[in-house]
């Protein structure tokens, strides 16, 4: 029972620690917006990368692809820790994206979720699944974008 209290005050102890360490990951906003900014725009570079082999104008390397979509898997995972709050108002993020957290949240999981697919077409070494699943992935790209991104 003394061990259980002592774990338990450690715990309560330990948890608000824990939470400002995540919460400082960025020192100001314009780091946090600099941020995603940086991991969406080399998505977009690496989604592009895809389209040669995607329109038949290269040979279908599949080591390359599998290469090319681990990195756009691991960037899939990047921006959202960068929408804090205190990070809107200054960059292309409308403020729908704090006012409708879930669905700026379901979003990006549907994204993550094409992304998902789009590995496993690149594991298949198979052009026709890859087409298909890179079409998802740029729909998932264009859907956020329609309900969250202003235009410039
Ligand atoms: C769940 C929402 C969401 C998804 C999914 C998403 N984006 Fe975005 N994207 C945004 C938002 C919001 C911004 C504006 C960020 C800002 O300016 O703070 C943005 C900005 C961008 C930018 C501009 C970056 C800059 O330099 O200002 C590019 C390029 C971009 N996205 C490409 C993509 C591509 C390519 C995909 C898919 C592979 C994608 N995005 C998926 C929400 C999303």
């Amino acid at each position: 029972m003394k061990k259980l209290s002592l774990v338990l005050a450690a715990t309560v102890v330990c948890a608000p620690l824990w939470m400002s360490s995540a919460q400082a990951q960025f020192a100001k906003p314009e780091d946090a917006i600099k941020y995603r900014q940086s991991a969406f725009s080399m998505l977009s570079t690496h989604m592009s990368r895809l389209q040669p082999v995607l329109k038949g104008q290269v040979a279908f390397d599949a080591a390359a692809v599998k290469a090319n979509v681990a990195v756009i898997q691991t960037l899939s995972t990047l921006p959202w820790s960068a929408f804090g709050a205190g990070t809107q108002g200054t960059s292309s993020a409308k403020p729908e994206i704090w006012s409708d957290a879930a669905g700026f949240k379901a979003a990006q999981q549907k994204f993550q979720a094409s992304v998902v697919q789009l590995s496993a077409a690149a594991d298949s070494g198979d052009l026709s699944k890859l087409r298909s699943a890179a079409g998802d992935v740029g729909a998932s790209c264009k859907a956020c974008h329609d309900s969250y991104r202003a235009k410039k």
